[in-house]
């Protein structure tokens, strides 16, 4: 058996190696280990020592026991200070390093789209006016002379809510509402979303319009060509071809559809343009004197144009998105790669 300086010393000599964590706690093991630690052992065998020698000998393992605990923390407070001072150079901040980026927000195509637009004309004197989403029948129908057994409704596809009331299906109600509470000289646009049952590659049940009404003294169609020419050049190109095809409208009369020349191969004939050259923008015509009456002005005095534009539609040709339901999935890499 070891004599306690022999113990004492060989601790030293192994308390002296110690260099990191994992040989700390092997040696507190081997020295104060529950089970099989020295000084466990040394009291386990106390009942061989002579029974006038066990005060002695206990007060022995005891200074050892001191001695060797005081040790072991010395040796843990230095292993601390060293893994305070890693840990400090591990976080140390290198300012030469290139910074990261926050990725810069951007609008949506249909925000960007509806702002250009807001602008056009407000170089021309149209201010922008609201409505609700949620409309009577008297705003999105009747007033615009569709009654209700006229057959303009079907095409409409309407959403119908509580109270006989529906999502306005088109932006036109806003004329009305305009017209009811205004009196000429009037000049608005009115953007905003519109719902209808429908659903494809190039209908999503929720779009956007921007509708145009202009009514005054003395308006005739031919400015209403005017103002679609110089805006649908402004909004696309200078060299944009503007071409008006009769149509029908219950709230217009005469009716147009409007196309420009296909913004991907200006006119030559592509895919996106069915081979064509051309490409239906947006549907106007002159305010039906009956919806004028409708809304107190007198059509013998006053004539106006309107017109009503899909949004979605601008903004899917003017980034090239094919599917209408990518600008409302919400994925943020649309974002992206339209922000150019
Ligand atoms: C109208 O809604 C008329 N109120 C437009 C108008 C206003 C005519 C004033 C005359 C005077 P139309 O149903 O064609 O018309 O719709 C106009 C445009 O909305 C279409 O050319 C198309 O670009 C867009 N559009 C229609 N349905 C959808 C849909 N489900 N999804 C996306 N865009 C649509
Ligand atoms: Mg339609």
């Amino acid at each position: 058996m070891e004599s306690f300086d022999e113990l004492r010393e060989r601790f030293r000599r192994e308390a002296a190696s110690i260099a990191d964590r994992e040989a700390w706690e092997a040696l507190r093991l081997d020295w104060l280990g529950r089970k099989k630690g020295v000084l466990r052992s040394l009291l386990a065998r106390i009942g061989e020592v002579a029974a006038e020698s066990r005060r002695e000998f206990g007060a022995q393992v005891n200074e050892l026991k001191v001695e060797v605990e005081r040790g072991l923390e010395e040796i843990g407070d230095r292993l601390a200070a060293k893994e305070r001072e890693a840990s400090i150079a591990d976080r140390r901040v290198d300012v030469t390093l290139p910074g990261r980026r926050p990725r810069r927000g951007s609008l949506h195509p249909v925000t960007r789209v509806t702002e250009e637009i807001e602008a056009i004309f407000a170089e021309l004197g149209f201010s922008v006016a609201e409505g609700p989403e949620v409309e009577s029948d008297f705003h999105n129908f009747e007033a615009l002379n569709m009654p209700p057994d006229h057959p303009a409704r079907d095409t409409q596809d309407t959403f119908f809510v509580e109270g006989g009331r529906v999502l306005r299906t088109h932006t036109s109600p806003v004329q009305i509402r305009t017209m009811l509470t205004r009196k000429p000289p009037i000049r608005i646009i009115c953007p905003g979303r519109v719902f209808r049952f429908d659903n494809d590659l190039r209908h999503s049940p929720m779009f956007h319009q921007v509708e145009g009404l202009a009514v005054a003294e003395g308006i005739t169609f031919g400015h209403l060509k005017g103002t679609l020419e110089a805006f649908l050049q402004r909004l696309f190109s200078p060299e944009t071809g503007v071409r008006l095809r009769p149509s029908f409208f219950p709230f217009t009369e005469p009716s147009a559809e409007v196309d420009i020349t296909c913004p991907f191969c200006r006119g030559e004939g592509c895919a996106t343009c069915s081979q064509s050259g051309w490409m239906e923008i947006l549907g106007a015509g002159m305010v039906d004197p009956r919806v004028l009456r409708n809304c107190g002005i007198d059509p013998d005095i006053y004539s106006g144009f309107a017109f009503g534009l899909g949004l979605d539609r601008v903004a899917m040709i003017r980034y090239g998105i094919p599917n209408i339901r990518l600008l409302f999935d919400n994925d943020e890499r649309l974002l992206r790669q339209v922000d150019r």
